[in-house]
């Protein structure tokens, strides 16, 4: 076969890796932090509260110096909504200001691009009394939320992103511990859609409203995205893959870069009297709003086969990766030519550039990697060190991919993995562990609250130093 000689990595190529606040921060009700979702929801059984978690909060110097050694380019983070507006909306609270600027001005310090989510699974709990992303004023709560935001960060953050994972809020918000839905619901789909619809109304006004305050700063969504595969070549498969990529991925990317609804999920809503309302003004929104980027995580692809009538009506089901089915539109399905991580998460490298071949072709905006990740019961050996190769062979993999795929044309801003720390997992508690910086404490125990470089931070420091030459 021939050799194909592969492009380099970008010269300003951001190498970094992420976190979110409810996962890593703590002090979840300290110096006038409100609730939120995360705060109040019942905790899965066998895991840590979300109230000390790495302690970031009080450690951030520690952390951030740690990521300057390895090299970090980009430090993706999220701020917490009910640190900076207890309530969600009304009184700001200066002391949450505070500790964002100090965060942000740390990283300019050693040189790292502050990356900043606005949402992270953390809807204010005072909010989602209020009826949540269901009530239409979430849309202006949200926007004043961003340009609170704007105008105390935009200074200096010359990256946003608007909201993590919408998809899987919308998907399998349960499981990770937000998106209520009022009790009595009697069309649950179309309760969810609606909530879905005002967060992308929210996001389109929030990227509008950031490219009037903040010229010189881009901004992009967050989904997760995985193409999905169909199980064989039968075309009943490949309608069911087309149907799950819709569901999944499109519906969110299509509305953020056209600001138009995917049709076969409209089409799906449709027949199931699910479609969301629009109120005046949305169709508009929507159009108006333009990213400057593809912000996306991504896990592992997806593989589904025609739904042979066994999928329950009940939307959805499994967790971020691990899909359910939707009766008559897709079943999820093992892919036997993958392999799994310890927590059943499929193994997927080459999905990853044909990930971003499709959306390179659907939407050929430039992307930012936010998230990729191998959650693994890490521990410390006897030499008092973690050692975690299967880390760095999962890396090692992808980052290659993202080489192939800019030899194939598409244009990658950087690459934040998750996570740069150990932190709290969405429903598996600090057992799953993902980071570069490795935390000693445990899912009851709180430990030392040490940290330690694991082996994959320094491999990864090396990649960094080497522009991704030295893999
Ligand atoms: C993404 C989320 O879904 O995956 C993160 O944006 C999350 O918040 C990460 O932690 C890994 O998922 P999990 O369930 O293993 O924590």
């Amino acid at each position: 076969m021939k050799e194909r000689k592969l492009a380099p990595f970008p010269e300003d190529f951001f190498w970094g890796a992420s976190t979110s606040a409810y996962q890593v921060e703590g002090a979840s009700l300290e110096d006038g932090k409100g609730p939120s979702c995360q705060d109040v929801k019942e905790v899965p059984e066998g895991t840590s509260d979300l109230t000390v978690c790495a302690d970031h909060y009080h450690h951030y110097k520690e952390d951030i110096k740690l990521m300057a050694d390895m090299g970090f380019k980009s430090y993706r983070f999220s701020i917490a909504w009910t640190r900076i507006l207890p309530e969600g909306t009304g009184e700001i609270n200066q002391k949450g200001i505070e500790f964002y600027n100090n965060v942000i001005n740390e990283c300019l310090k050693y040189g790292i691009e502050p990356i900043v989510t606005m949402f992270h699974f953390d809807m204010p709990a005072a909010l989602d009394a209020r009826g949540s992303w269901g009530n239409p004023e979430s849309v202006e709560w949200f926007v004043n939320y961003a340009m609170v935001l704007y105008e105390s960060f935009g200074d200096r953050v010359k990256y946003w992103l608007t909201i993590n994972e919408q998809n899987m809020l919308t998907l399998v918000g349960p499981v990770i511990g937000t998106l209520t839905i009022p009790e009595g619901t009697e069309n649950v789909l179309k309760e969810i859609y609606q909530q879905n619809h005002h967060m992308l109304v929210a996001q389109s006004k929030a990227m509008v409203l950031c490219h009037e305050m903040l010229p010189n700063a881009k901004i992009g969504p967050a989904p997760n995205i995985s193409l999905v595969y169909p199980a064989t070549c039968k075309p009943e498969d490949v309608i069911a893959a087309q149907n799950f990529n819709a569901v999944r991925n499109w519906l969110y990317l299509d509305a953020a870069v056209y600001g138009r609804y995917n049709s076969i999920v409209w089409a799906w809503l449709k027949q199931n009297d699910a479609c969301p309302t629009f109120a005046p003004g949305d169709e508009e929104a929507l159009k108006n709003g333009h990213p400057d980027f593809i912000g996306f995580n991504y896990y592992n692809t997806g593989t589904v086969e025609a739904d042979d009538g066994s999928v329950e009506e009940s939307p959805f089901g499994g967790d971020q990766q691990n899909g359910g089915g939707v009766a008559g539109m897709y079943k999820s399905y093992r892919n036997p030519n993958l392999q799994q991580t310890e927590f059943g998460w499929e193994i997927d490298p080459v999905g990853f550039r044909a990930t971003i071949r499709e959306m390179d072709s659907r939407y050929d905006l430039p992307m930012l990697v936010t998230e990729n990740g191998l959650g693994a019961y890490d521990k410390v050996g006897e030499d008092g060190k973690v050692h975690d190769p299967y880390r760095i062979e999962y890396l090692r993999r992808h980052i290659e991919q993202i080489q192939e795929a800019i030899t194939d044309g598409a244009e990658m801003l950087g690459y934040n993995p998750w996570s740069a720390i150990d932190l709290i997992s969405t429903h598996e508690g600090m057992r799953k562990r993902y980071g570069f910086i490795y935390v000693d404490r445990e899912d009851f125990d709180l430990g030392t609250m040490e940290r330690q470089i694991k082996d994959s931070g320094w491999w990864y420091k090396k990649v960094i130093e080497s522009n991704g030459e030295d893999l």
